[in-house]
């Protein structure tokens, strides 16, 4: 396959194995809601912040859902759209070293995005999915990064969203972006996405059971108030422009599905309900017994022409209508921008292009249910959160989000009050200055921040590092996999995997300091006491100190491996 190069890159592609493990605070003040729902936003750099929070979240994200900077070369932007950000200026002096002066906008973008993919792939679930928004700037690049990290053949498609219509006088009139779709392992995706999830079917089927309520008794006039709406409404129905017809069980279209596709069907007549002549048939006969076809008759669900002349075609409601992910997909692209002025009308700083919630919710809708968690390195104003719980709402689900905003301003400012909103409700005021309350969605997160690295400059485990932090680092490294769950140091033993025992020696008063009496050295007697996770286990064991006093032998008679703190602690 052929792959990119660019300057720098040599630079990058091992990068994310020298970021260090950092240890992640809660911020009490700027938490909200139940700290315990799940959902996390974290202040720091990606490349930092995935880093730390790989021990974690590692192969347990369902969904990732990325709007890097586009690489547009406009500064004039209240966050940075392009690599010059101080930050990320700093970062690429620091890795990519002398040649990093020299590097084109294109070279920086790359640099920047490889270890991060590097890293955002670390966390996907076997059968999980990364979507990243993009335009023409940097597509091609970016879809050959994703062919070399994620693999080509895991590519699941890009989707052309059409967001603008240009006006001004140009060759052409560039009305889209691109949302780049790749799967961790494409052959465990399910062989189709479904989504019953839209918010313009809701808005059709509000206004549905408001003209049903309206005229009761009142057929006809039912389906001329429709008709009505529905003429005036045509334009912002898409995709739901052919559910043109109402009665009292709902608003439904014609299906022509009747016909039995590629070989001989049923052939039988249907008589006319007015001419009681036959009616046109399919070429290849009816897809359905005639035994069918009287049941859906019994239920009201078959649709005839005016005369016998036009195949007959079976109603299909709009709420049996499960959407598929489409390759071209239309929405306004400044609805995120008017959702944001409407959730703070007197803000003075603004977020430029903040993604419609509508879309991303439609994104996860597709491709996460449950309580799966939902993944944003690039927060922006917390669309993804607010999105996340948005969907939760629809469905009852308990998906969980994590998400990441480098710049300080903006993770206070905007992404935390924005979801704090979200999460507790708030007053929503129109254009015309109107005022709509709505509800909270509930939940709540945790805001977090970066603190020091887990290791000093000597290799030598932090002094700030605690029990349960070191412990789940351990078992990270030692598996690949989070840790089953919070090991407090009340036992040495940290978890389980695949039949393999994970033992944690530590102590905070002894940290790079071999002793027995501190309890961070596997000794004899410490081997004969440490507890077993069941009875009858005869799985292997690893145990991690700072020393050990047993002999090679005694140990693996024990079926004991022992490794040292912190040089045999190898993380990705
Ligand atoms: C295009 S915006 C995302 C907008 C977001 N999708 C929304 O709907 O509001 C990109 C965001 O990523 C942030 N960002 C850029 N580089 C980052 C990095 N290295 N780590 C974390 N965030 C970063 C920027 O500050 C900016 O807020």
């Amino acid at each position: 396959m052929p792959t990119l190069d660019w300057i720098g890159k040599k630079a990058v592609v091992n990068h994310h194995r020298d970021v260090s493990y950092r240890l992640i605070h809660c911020d009490k003040d700027k938490s909200v809601g139940d700290p315990d729902a799940g959902n996390l936003l974290v202040q720091g750099d990606n490349l930092e912040a995935l880093k730390a929070l790989l021990p974690y979240y590692a192969g347990k994200v369902k969904c990732i859902y990325i709007d890097p900077p586009y690489n547009t070369g406009n500064e004039g932007w209240v966050y940075n759209d392009n690599v010059n950000s101080p930050e990320i200026k700093a970062w690429l002096g620091s890795v990519v070293g002398k040649e990093a002066e020299d590097l084109s906008r294109h070279d920086k973008w790359l640099c920047m995005m490889y270890p991060r993919l590097r890293l955002l792939k670390e966390f996907l679930t076997g059968d999980g999915v990364i979507f990243i928004s993009i335009d023409d700037n940097e597509l091609h690049a970016l879809i050959m990064l994703c062919d070399e990290i994620l693999n080509g053949r895991n590519w699941v498609g890009t989707i052309v969203w059409k967001n603008a219509t240009d006006n001004n006088p140009t060759n052409i009139s560039i009305e889209h972006e691109y949302i780049v779709c790749f799967a961790r392992d494409k052959t465990k995706l399910p062989k189709e996405w479904k989504s019953s999830a839209s918010p313009v079917r809701e808005k059709i089927q509000e206004k549905a059971a408001q003209l049903i309520a309206e005229h009761e008794g009142d057929l006809l006039g039912l389906k001329s108030a429709y008709s009505d709406w529905f003429r005036e409404n045509k334009p912002y129905l898409w995709p739901f422009q052919e559910y043109d017809e109402i009665d009292t069980d709902g608003v439904f279209t014609g299906s022509r599905s009747v016909h039995n596709p590629g070989k001989e069907g049923y052939f039988y007549d249907i008589p006319h309900p007015r001419t009681g002549k036959p009616c046109k048939m399919p070429l290849m006969g009816y897809r359905f017994p005639e035994e069918t076809f009287l049941e859906l008759k019994a239920k009201d669900r078959i649709i005839y022409g005016k005369d016998e002349n036009k195949i007959i075609e079976l109603k299909l409601y709009i709420n049996e209508y499960k959407s598929k992910l489409p390759s071209i997909y239309e929405l306004d692209g400044r609805r995120g921008a008017n959702e944001l002025r409407s959730m703070f009308p007197d803000a003075k700083r603004t977020f430029n292009n903040p993604k419609p919630i509508e879309l991303i919710s439609e994104l996860i809708s597709f491709v996460t249910s449950g309580d799966d968690i939902v993944m944003d390195a690039f927060a922006g104003s917390g669309t993804t959160g607010h999105s996340v719980l948005d969907q939760n709402s629809k469905d009852s689900s308990d998906r969980r989000f994590v998400v990441v905003e480098m710049d300080a301003g903006i993770a206070s400012d905007i992404t935390a009050k924005r979801l704090k909103k979200a999460v507790e409700g708030y007053e929503r005021t129109g254009r015309n200055g109107s005022k709509t309350s709505i509800p909270p969605l509930g939940g709540g997160f945790r805001f977090c921040t970066l603190g020091e690295p887990l290791f000093d400059a000597d290799g030598n485990v932090s002094p700030a590092v605690t029990y349960p932090d070191l412990a789940a680092h351990v078992f990270f490294c030692e598996t690949g996999s989070p840790i089953p769950r919070r090991a407090d140091g009340s036992s040495p033993l940290i978890g389980t995997f695949q039949g393999r025992a994970i033992y944690l020696l530590h102590s905070a008063d002894a940290i790079g300091v071999a002793s027995a009496n501190a309890g961070n050295v596997l000794t004899a007697a410490m081997l004969d006491s440490l507890p077993m996770p069941e009875p009858d286990f005869a799985g292997a064991r690893v145990v991690y100190a700072e020393g050990c006093t047993v002999p090679d032998d005694r140990l693996s008679r024990h079926g004991v491996t022992f490794k040292q703190i912190p040089y045999q602690i190898e993380g990705l």
